[in-house]
């Protein structure tokens, strides 16, 4: 019995602790490097209507779709699903690229759908 119990201890020291879960850090720091170039949010009038700031194809893009019925900026929305997320991504669409896996991993791509779709909502 004692030995049977010392094997169990053993074996669940043993046992390889699980990779931690894709979290929203990372993401956040995926969505820096790889999105926010075409998806933060974009800058563009001062007072007096002057063009001041960047205008970024995928804000440009979504504002035209959406005509501010969902915000441009791809951070601030609540409704992205993530195998949306994936999906496009993976594929691209119109104007966006697709990205490999040999640039944003799997577990990458896992942590940026945590942060675009979980973030304080
Ligand atoms: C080179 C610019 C560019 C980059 C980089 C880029 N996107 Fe996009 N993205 C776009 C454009 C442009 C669109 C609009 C495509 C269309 O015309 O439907 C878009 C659309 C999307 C949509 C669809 C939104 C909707 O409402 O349907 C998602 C989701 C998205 N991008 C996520 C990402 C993520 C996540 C990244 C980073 C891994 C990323 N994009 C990087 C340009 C970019």
């Amino acid at each position: 019995m004692r030995a049977a119990f010392a094997i169990l201890l053993i074996a669940l020291v043993l046992i390889p602790v699980r990779a931690p879960a894709a979290d929203a850090t990372q993401g956040h720091a995926v969505y820096d490097k790889w999105c926010a170039g075409c998806h933060a949010p974009a800058i563009k009038y001062a007072p007096g209507t002057t063009l001041v700031g960047r205008v970024l194809a995928g804000t440009y893009a979504l504002e035209q779709l959406y005509k501010g019925s969902l915000p441009a900026a791809l951070e601030q929305r609540t409704d992205l699903a993530p195998d949306y997320v994936r999906v496009i991504v993976r594929s691209g669409r119109n104007l966006m690229p697709a990205t490999r896996k040999t640039e944003i991993s799997d577990a990458e791509l896992d942590a940026l759908v945590v942060y675009l779709t979980s973030k304080g909502r």
